[in-house]
């Protein structure tokens, strides 16, 4: 039998006025996997994330890390597991410095002092933040306040990231680096990932798998070619294709265009574009070596 990192079975909860915000929800993170759950607001990603990260004790279901479930851990347990970073980086910073928020994690973990500032260095280093240690929280930017609140995440060496919209609100190039950040302490690092999110044109760089919710129900699940091609499911759910296959699928069933599948990303769609266009139309072209 296969130890999931989370595994949720029939999940349910309902807040105390009475919205049923999830309804039965299953999910699977192996490890080592990247985990999105995509959804309109309102669907229940924030209350799935805080029941995982064990904020809220589910109403019905069960709720397992490694095997072990949920309720059974200690606190010093799960969070010496599970780093989670919350949607707004305002209600996770209190310390009066960069360094100070981020040892905080370790230090009340019990590691003398040196390793503490060990952890702090290696976790703001792997979030480029390292220059802004002394820094005074209230001074940082939106963009950094996430980049920190991560790094606080990332002290403690967590196993598992559960993670709430962490590229939402950040311009366009802060969150292509937030993704590629979070994707590579996935790839590289080893960190299971699971993260609710709206990124839906850089979700198939990363994601591994996609659950979509709606209501409080995990409406499907499947790998991002499967789910991001899937122009009913995510129109049933208030989403959209990635801007990219939106393209693609309008040129297919309004132009002819003879294309198997949809392509998800930019890098994808030059290359099936290339395979369509007769040699010798380009003479200009310069490189192989694009973007996925
Ligand atoms: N503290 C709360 N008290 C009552 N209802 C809540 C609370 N937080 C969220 N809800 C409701 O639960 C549902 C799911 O919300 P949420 O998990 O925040 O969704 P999402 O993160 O996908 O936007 C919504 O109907 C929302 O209004
Ligand atoms: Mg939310």
């Amino acid at each position: 039998m296969t130890t999931y990192a989370m595994e949720l079975t029939d999940v349910g909860y309902r807040y105390p006025e009475g919205t049923v915000a999830l309804d039965g929800v299953c999910m699977k993170a192996p490890e080592g996997s990247f985990t999105a759950l995509l959804a309109s607001n309102g669907s229940g990603k924030t209350t799935l994330i805080k029941v995982m990260a064990g904020l809220l004790k589910p109403a019905s279901g069960k709720v397992s890390l490694y095997g072990t479930p949920l309720a059974s851990l200690s606190a010093r347990d799960l969070y010496g597991t599970v780093g989670v970073v919350f949607q707004n980086p305002d209600d996770q910073l209190f310390a009066p410095t960069v360094a100070e928020d981020v040892a905080f994690g370790p230090r009340n973990q019990g590691l003398d002092e040196s390793s503490v500032a060990e952890r702090v260095n290696e976790a703001l280093a792997s979030v480029g933040m390292l220059h802004a240690e002394g820094r005074s929280i209230h001074h940082l930017s939106f963009g950094e306040k996430k980049k920190v609140a991560l790094a606080g995440a990332l002290a403690m060496r967590p196993r598992l990231l559960l993670m709430d919209e962490p590229a939402a609100s950040l311009d366009p190039a802060g969150e292509v680096e937030m993704m590629r950040l979070i994707g590579n302490l996935n790839r590289v690092d080893g960190v299971t990932v699971v993260m609710a999110t709206h990124s839906i044109d850089l979700l198939p760089l990363f994601a591994n798998e996609i659950y979509i919710l709606k209501k409080g129900q995990a409406l499907r699940s499947g790998p991002a070619d499967e789910i991001l091609s899937d122009h009913e499911l995510l129109h049933g759910a208030g989403l959209r294709l990635p801007y990219v296959s939106s393209l693609l699928h309008q040129m297919k069933t309004y132009d002819g265009l003879p294309l198997d599948g949809l392509p998800l990303t930019v890098g994808e769609a030059r290359k099936r574009f290339l395979e369509l266009i007769p040699d010798g139309v380009f003479t200009g072209r310069k490189s192989d070596d694009a973007e996925r």
